[in-house]
């Protein structure tokens, strides 16, 4: 057991700022969306989990984002965002205002006129939440400038790490996904190298058939979410569940973990499973109550069950912080799967759209 207390990474530099020769020049990183297998749900201080978590990257459903900058003479952080090309200032906002609350990590931010381009692989009717691909594609770019015009982070880990870190804190999820295959965040009894502050990879701790499981995203409902994430992880501060709930997820992922070292299929999909429904129970027993699910998402789960139990099949699904099933099975049920997916799933589905996914090996530089 890792029983060494770690002191919180301080990463504020004020050598990160350009002496002279303040340059014009774009960095670019592709970054995946990653699905999470025991849930974070609940935070405390500045985007600390109340517990671990752990999940998959998957590969293409992805957000790729030029950052363009030049200098800037206006004393304050400049950035005009751009999805799919047209400016949404709604994005930008939030976007300011992260990167303001990191300056003292980055003072150079402030010395700099940027221009962000992304765009995302799945259709924004998706109702795929972006925030995981879209925040460890922008940490990425400002480490890459790190990296470029201050000479850091030349050592491969703990670039990852500090994006980690600053994706961690544009929005939690999002610091798994600068890893491929499995990865966790939050201290885990016993795993070395996890931390409440950034993501860690688990590959080398799991049955290699889990790299290569795929992810059929069932698009149930494409309509925007009623209630954010953050204002969802809030809710459990008062939620008269959560102490058990906290304690359940670390039982949890030691159990999963287990099960996925020994390939024990059986209880990979039991925990998965139970994961998946324990979150939205936080949604129902939190006050005010919310529900995400929709009619059809519980169709398909009982679809997803009675194919499981006829077939023997070892497919399992997992659901976000919405009504969308993603149906989880190993590479080699493929096509059975693909010809349940059409003959059963399909016309559950919001205008047929399913995204078909799979474990994916981490962000692209560009
Ligand atoms: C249900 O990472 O979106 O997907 O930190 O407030 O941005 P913020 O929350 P976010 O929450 C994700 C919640 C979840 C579970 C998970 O991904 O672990």
């Amino acid at each position: 057991m890792n029983m060494i207390e770690k002191k919180p990474l301080v990463l504020e530099n004020p050598s990160l700022a350009f002496k002279s020769d303040v340059p014009t020049d774009s960095v670019t990183w592709q970054s995946p969306s990653n699905i999470a297998l025991v849930k974070y749900w609940g935070k405390k201080d500045i985007q600390i989990p109340c517990n671990p978590s752990v999940s998959f990257t998957l590969s293409t459903s992805t957000t790729e984002t030029r950052l363009e900058f030049e200098p800037n003479t206006e004393g304050r952080v400049s950035i005009e965002f751009f999805l799919d090309k047209v400016r949404n200032e709604k994005f930008e906002t939030k976007i300011v205002s992260f990167l303001d609350s990191i300056v003292p990590i980055f003072p150079f931010l402030k010395q700099l006129k940027f221009k962000a381009y992304s765009s995302n692989t799945f259709p924004h009717s998706a109702g795929i939440a972006s925030s995981a691909s879209g925040m460890s594609a922008l940490a990425l770019c400002l480490c890459s400038i790190e990296k470029k015009y201050f000479n850091n982070l030349t050592i491969e880990n703990e670039f990852f790490e500090k994006a980690s870190y600053i994706a961690r804190l544009g929005s939690g999820s999002a610091c798994r996904s600068l890893y491929g295959g499995v990865v966790s965040w939050g201290e885990i009894a016993g795993v070395n190298n996890t931390s409440n502050e950034y993501g860690t990879c688990l590959n080398d701790v799991v049955h290699p058939d889990f790299l290569k499981f795929k992810d059929s995203i069932l698009i149930v409902d494409a309509a925007q979410k009623k209630v954010s994430s953050r204002v969802g992880h809030g809710l459990m501060n008062s939620n008269p569940f959560s102490m058990e709930r906290f304690r359940q997820a670390n039982t949890n992922i030691a159990t999963l973990l287990k099960a996925m070292k020994e390939n024990d299929m059986e209880t990979f999909m039991s925990i998965t499973e139970s994961e998946a429904l324990t979150l939205h129970a936080m949604m129902m027993t939190s006050m005010p109550y919310f529900l995400l699910m929709k009619p059809n998402t519980i169709t398909l789960i009982e679809k997803i069950w009675e194919y499981r139990q006829e077939t023997g099949n070892p497919v399992c699904f997992t659901l976000d912080a919405g009504p969308n099933i993603h149906l989880l099975y190993p590479e080699s049920i493929e096509n059975e799967v693909n010809k349940f997916i059409e003959a059963e799933l399909t016309k559950y589905l919001h205008d047929s759209c399913r995204l078909r996914d799979c474990v994916g090996s981490g962000p692209k530089n560009i």
